[in-house]
């Protein structure tokens, strides 16, 4: 039986071809655990999605692998935010369900956290998931024991596509929104919206709950927004974003996007934001009623959309069950902070 004795740690890089059979390993051992915790319902990264997050400049993010013999019986990613939150690293750790309670998470973790203090990190983030009718004891001990407090606990939920038409346009051309807007974009945004998305990106590291996490506001610009949308393309995932715009400013007041990648059935819910001082005028339920009309007119393949909100998050919460979101997992994200 393999001991954290045994095992030997490793680094993993997608973008060195000759580790392309490791790195492949080493997602598959993300992907095997989440798919333990969640069935068939996993929200695992594919292979070539890790790779293209291992590219971005937006994010430097480094990996390990914790090797039993040839076999990769654990791994680790730890990701530094680039352009703002220079204190913080997020663990994402998972050792294969065939090799746990043998200390591998430990070591690996370990591992994680010295190169994180080496960074000049202090605040650390790690994540646990489990489905709504269960619980997640190996997690939840796990992170306690290591350190890690409980800082913000997030509802999983999905909304089966086709929806009801008929009511979501119902809901689009219901009264109360005078003087706003909606528009919808696919593949990309133009030019002359990326400053106002770029507003809108730093509102919402503000304007949102946040539980416990020590996140800072973020800093974001043109090109930063341009960043994002060149790394979705890369991805391979089609995007379909719409706007609300206040009429009288052409001020760019809220936002909701949808990615889909592989599975290509799977829609990934994005941010969904309304700057606060437009709040009131049901435009969540428009921007969200907009996008899936679009989604089911231009991706029609896609059998559902998959969303996270923070338990605490009333509004986004009561949108997502008027347009029919039906909840199915929780998350819950830990942090563990350095003196
Ligand atoms: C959490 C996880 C990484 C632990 O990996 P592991 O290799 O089993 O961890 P270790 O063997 O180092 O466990 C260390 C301690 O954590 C606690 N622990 C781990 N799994 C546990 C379980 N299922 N039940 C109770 N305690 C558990 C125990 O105190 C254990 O010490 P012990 O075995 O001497 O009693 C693994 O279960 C996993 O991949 N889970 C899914 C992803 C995840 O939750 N990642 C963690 C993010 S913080």
């Amino acid at each position: 039986m393999t001991t954290a004795d045994d095992v030997r740690i490793r680094t993993v890089s997608g973008l060195d071809p000759a580790q392309d059979d490791l790195f492949r390993a080493w997602a598959a051992v993300f992907e095997a655990s989440n798919q333990h915790a969640l069935g068939d319902e996993h929200s695992s990264w594919g292979v070539e999605e890790l790779r293209e997050l291992e590219r971005s400049t937006e994010r430097r993010r480094l990996g390990w692998a914790a090797m039993a013999g040839d076999v990769v019986a654990g791994a680790v990613a730890v990701t530094f935010p680039q352009h703002d939150n220079l204190t913080v690293a997020e663990i994402g750790l998972a050792v294969h369900p065939d090799h746990r309670r043998r200390g591998l998470g430990s070591r690996l973790l370990e591992v994680a956290e010295e190169v994180a203090r080496d960074e000049g990190r202090s605040v650390f983030v790690a994540e646990t998931e489990w489905l709504a009718d269960s619980r997640d004891v190996g997690g939840e001990e796990f992170a306690s024991r290591q350190g890690y407090a409980a800082a913000q606990t997030v509802l999983r939920s999905a909304l089966a596509l086709p929806a009801d038409r008929d009511r979501l346009e119902a809901l689009l051309a219901a009264p109360g929104a005078d003087g706003y807007t909606t528009r919808t974009f696919s593949g990309g945004i133009p030019e002359d919206l990326l400053d106002g998305r770029a507003e809108l990106s730093r509102r919402m590291s503000t304007d949102i709950p946040l539980g416990e996490l020590q996140l800072e506001e973020e800093v974001w610009d043109a090109a930063r927004v341009r960043g994002t949308y060149d790394r979705i393309a890369a991805m391979n995932r089609r995007v379909v974003d719409t706007f609300a715009v206040e009429e009288a400013t052409g001020r760019l007041v809220g936002f909701t996007q949808v990615q889909v990648g592989e599975p290509a059935d799977l829609g990934y819910q994005q941010d969904t934001l309304v700057m606060r001082e437009h709040r009131g005028h049901a435009l969540g339920l428009r921007l969200k009623a907009a996008n899936a009309l679009a989604l089911m007119a231009e991706l029609p393949d896609v059998t559902r959309i998959r969303t996270w909100n923070a338990e605490d998050n009333r509004h986004m919460l009561a949108v997502n069950r008027e347009l029919g979101y039906a909840p199915d997992a929780w998350l819950r994200e830990w942090q563990k902070v350095m003196p």
